[in-house]
């Protein structure tokens, strides 16, 4: 199975050391969270980020605050509120914490911090085994192309679906990872995603994995896609709803409709805790608006190596800041799931439990 380079989360004594994502790919540092505020703090500002992996973080925040206020009804009811309010579209956060909630709230207190140590530990373990499978069926996906076009399988993405997202391989990257474990010549395009840059993200992931990649501007996607130069579509996604249409990186929308005019199939790639069968159709996704600051300002390094914020707008320009949009089920060619693919508005089939 694939193994983080660098564990995104992990446990120690009674904190959650995690890779702090806003220095990247510029620096590589841990950052311990210790309190129920640190936790939420790092899932708002994004230290961690991506939708598998903001649900992991914050089961361990649910222990987190048992550990240190005691195991008592409210405590446990303030861990999973203040949780819950930190980001609203990925609906993996709320999946984890109802999981959190489920599991802990027929216990007594005194059990319930090792519990809450454990069912967070089940999450993070369940999301790696998840991307491994996803990737396994997503990589049928690149041999079916490998094996009827000489040259790279070219993977265009958005966003960072990688391992950085996870607690696993990723998931619209684990089909890439699994194409080079089998010995299939892969490149990725990927898309800088403005405006917080996580293709720089996915960037860094892949140069440190040896895999092929462009960086390109965003809005150079559509005249890629037009001219041939992109054999399939694979990104992430926030949340699904049950008829298929699924919420992503903002930008994710507008490459499934040039591949959609281009004739280049689009693949989602989102685990079981993406899915959510109790939202009819993508009007009903929230939306999270982030601030203004995010599109007026940009961060890189300096001639020095120094980090720098540069800003690139008056503060006071009015701004729209969407985090997400919804790609509509009938752009998507198949949503790759870890059993199995299907068709966008036939994603019921894989999980018949949620069937109404
Ligand atoms: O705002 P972010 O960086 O948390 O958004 C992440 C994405 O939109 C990812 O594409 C998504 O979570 C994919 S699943 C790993």
């Amino acid at each position: 199975m694939f193994t983080q380079p660098i564990p995104t989360l992990r446990r120690e004594a009674e904190s959650l050391v995690i890779l702090d994502q806003t220095l990247l790919p510029f620096r590589s540092e841990t950052r311990a969270l210790r309190t129920l505020d640190d936790v939420a703090e790092a899932i708002r500002v994004m230290r961690v980020r991506g939708a598998p992996l903001i649900g992991a973080t914050a089961a361990f925040g649910v222990a987190i605050a048992l550990v240190r206020e005691g195991g008592a009804d409210a405590v446990l009811d303030k861990a999973l509120a203040t949780l819950a309010a930190t980001r609203p579209t990925a609906v993996n956060l709320h999946w984890a914490l109802e999981r959190m909630a489920r599991v802990l709230r027929p216990l007594p207190a005194a059990a319930r911090i090792d519990a809450a140590w454990a069912e967070a530990a089940a999450i993070r373990d369940d999301d790696a085994a998840t991307c491994a499978a996803s990737g396994a069926h997503g990589l049928t996906v690149l041999e079916a192309i490998a094996a009827r076009r000489a040259g790279p399988v070219r993977v265009m993405t958005h966003c960072n679906a990688g391992w950085l997202a996870t607690c696993g391989a990723g998931t619209a990257l684990a089909p890439v990872y699994a194409a080079r474990a089998h010995g299939i010549d892969v490149e990725v395009i990927v898309s800088e995603t403005r405006p917080r840059n996580q293709g720089l993200l996915t960037a860094w992931e892949l140069r440190a994995a040896g895999v092929a990649l462009t960086l390109i501007a965003d809005n150079a996607a559509g005249l890629l896609l037009a001219e041939g130069r992109v054999d399939v579509v694979i990104t992430g996604a926030d949340r699904v709803a049950a008829n298929g249409d699924a919420a992503n990186k903002v930008g994710t929308s507008l490459k499934a409709l040039a591949a959609h005019a281009a004739g280049v199939p689009f693949y989602i790639a989102a685990p079981h805790s993406t899915l959510d069968f109790a939202c009819a159709d993508g009007g009903a996704i929230p939306i999270e608006d982030r601030g203004a600051d995010e599109v007026c300002r940009i961060r890189g390094t300096d001639a020095d190596g120094a980090l720098t914020d540069l800003r690139l707008a008056p503060a006071d320009t009015r701004v729209a800041n969407p985090a997400f949009d919804v790609t509509a089920a009938r752009f998507i060619t198949g949503i790759i799931t870890e059993r199995g693919i299907a068709p966008a508005d036939e994603l019921a089939r894989l999980y018949p439990e949620h069937a109404r």
